[in-house]
């Protein structure tokens, strides 16, 4: 019988070639300009599924972008896992940024990635993981190696918070129903250090709008004597923070999840350098809540960070105005068990309740999303150590994750299963940033590790 690492060497520059194909459609959610594209990439997943040895993939419409879903089942006894992706990207912008253009994909080799990586936008997050599951699944028909019934479920909406995907939920668990469900959208710690995401933050995106006088004005007539919108928004928005980096919005930490000593001794074994981690983002210091190491900062603590802000002149040259209106938009990250909803109102509560008299000011919540942890002595985490023990030799280390997918927390409530957060891509691989791309060699191992966890997963459930 082939083994997964043979069938890759023959099938690689194809491997390779499937995937730039599906990065130059440009699906970027956020943009309804783009909606062909969109839709277009949902067609060409459905024909990549269709390959790959699938008996039934359908598009399914939702009140927003298609969901492509996808099956095998060759035995109603045995297990099934669910593969969940998507299939939409980040906007490429800022366009002069990028050192090739975001949906030209082209191969380039780098320190980190000697193999070459892919650079498209789209590579890592998530088209590039999200193919590794398509090609996965055609080695294991194409050399009758499916052990189980697999799904698949890929998304057009995740960019923009799965705004469908509880709909959809809702109408279709039983075509949903599963034993696991197995997502490739996060990172590992290195090249030579596999890790398991076992924690992801939740998330409350809001917009914000502080409105002054009902027109611009000249600023050396009305200057110092109305308020200005964009020196309040700034004063109310470094309020937000005390001097120890703790948020100051009354209630937010009350149903943080506090870790014990142990549990962060075990956290702080996991590789990292802080002098590597400056380095590389090319900075003196990090910074961030008093009390917690950078790990901790980006992972267990929720956090505040303005992601927009703006106002006023902003063009060529020099123009004394002072605006009508400043705007900034605003994400949380949110920790177990804090409440999305509760904290969007109690940010919105806070944030009209200390703004001067002479503004007015107008919150519009977004998306948010619930954290999610699992646990490390389950079945299916074994599962998935063990696939990682036989394509890397090492036993992968449990890493929360700071990033949001806040359908994971939903899968949980609603399908009642577990998830498998096997990510193959690096902190350096720049997503949601210009010049995102993909190791070749992080491509491959994916392709190569996940057989093996269908393969103990089906094994370890008998
Ligand atoms: N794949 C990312 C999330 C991610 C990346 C988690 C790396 C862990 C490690 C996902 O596509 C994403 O970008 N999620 C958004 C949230 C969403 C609601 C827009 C995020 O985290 O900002
Ligand atoms: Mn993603
Ligand atoms: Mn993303």
């Amino acid at each position: 019988m082939k083994s997964a690492k043979n069938y890759i060497e023959e099938n690689k520059e194809r491997f390779l070639n499937e995937l730039i194909d599906l990065l130059k459609i440009p699906s970027i959610s956020a943009d309804s300009a783009y909606k062909k594209d969109v839709i277009a990439t949902a067609e060409a997943v459905k024909t990549s599924l269709e390959k790959a040895g699938c008996d039934v993939v359908e598009i399914c419409e939702t009140p927003g972008y298609p969901i492509v879903y996808g099956e095998k089942i060759i035995d109603k006894n045995l297990p099934t896992v669910l593969v969940y992706g998507h299939y939409d990207v980040q906007p490429p912008d800022p366009l002069d940024l990028w050192e090739s253009p975001p949906f030209e994909p082209v191969i380039k080799k780098t320190d980190t990635h000697p193999e070459g990586a892919i650079y498209a936008r789209g590579s890592c997050d998530d088209k590039g993981q999200m193919y590794m599951h398509v090609k996965a699944m055609e080695y294991m028909t194409q050399t009758n190696q499916l052990p189980c019934n697999v799904k698949f479920m890929i998304e057009g909406e995740e960019e923009v918070g799965s705004v469908s995907l509880g709909w959809f939920l809702e109408r279709n668990r039983e075509k949903l129903s599963n034993d696991v469900i197995l997502i490739s959208d996060t990172g590992m710690i290195a090249k030579d250090v596999p890790s398991i995401t076992t924690g992801l933050r939740g998330l409350s995106y809001v917009e914000v709008e502080v409105t002054g006088p009902n027109r611009d004005l000249h600023s050396g007539l009305y200057g110092g004597a109305v308020a200005n919108p964009i020196n309040v928004l700034a004063k109310m928005i470094a309020s937000l923070h005390d001097e120890n980096n703790h948020i100051t919005i009354p209630g937010f930490y009350d149903k943080v999840e506090e870790l014990t000593t142990k549990e962060r001794e075990k956290m702080a074994e996991a590789p990292f350098s802080l002098d590597a981690y400056k380095k590389a983002l090319d900075i003196n210091d990090v910074y961030g809540e008093k009390g917690y190491t950078t790990n901790e900062r980006n992972s267990i603590r929720p956090t505040l960070d303005v992601n927009g802000i703006w106002g006023g002149y902003t063009g060529e040259g020099a123009k004394t105005v002072i605006a009508s209106k400043a705007y900034a938009k605003i994400s949380m990250r949110l920790v177990p068990d804090q409440d999305w909803k509760e904290i969007t109102d109690l940010f919105k509560n806070h944030f009209e309740s200390i703004a001067p008299k002479a503004v007015k000011v107008k919150v519009t919540p977004h998306h948010g999303g619930t954290a999610y942890v699992t646990p490390i002595d389950s079945l299916e985490y074994r599962a998935a150590e063990k696939a990682y023990e036989a394509t890397f030799g090492k036993t992968p280390i449990p890493q929360r994750s700071g990033g949001s997918i806040p359908i994971v927390a939903l899968f949980e409530k609603e399908l009642k299963s577990k998830t498998i957060l096997m990510g193959f891509g690096l902190d350096s691989d720049a997503i949601h940033s210009p010049n995102e791309h993909f190791g070749i060699w992080n491509y491959l191992k994916g392709i190569e590790t996940i057989p093996q966890f269908f393969h103990y997963f089906t094994e370890m459930k008998k």
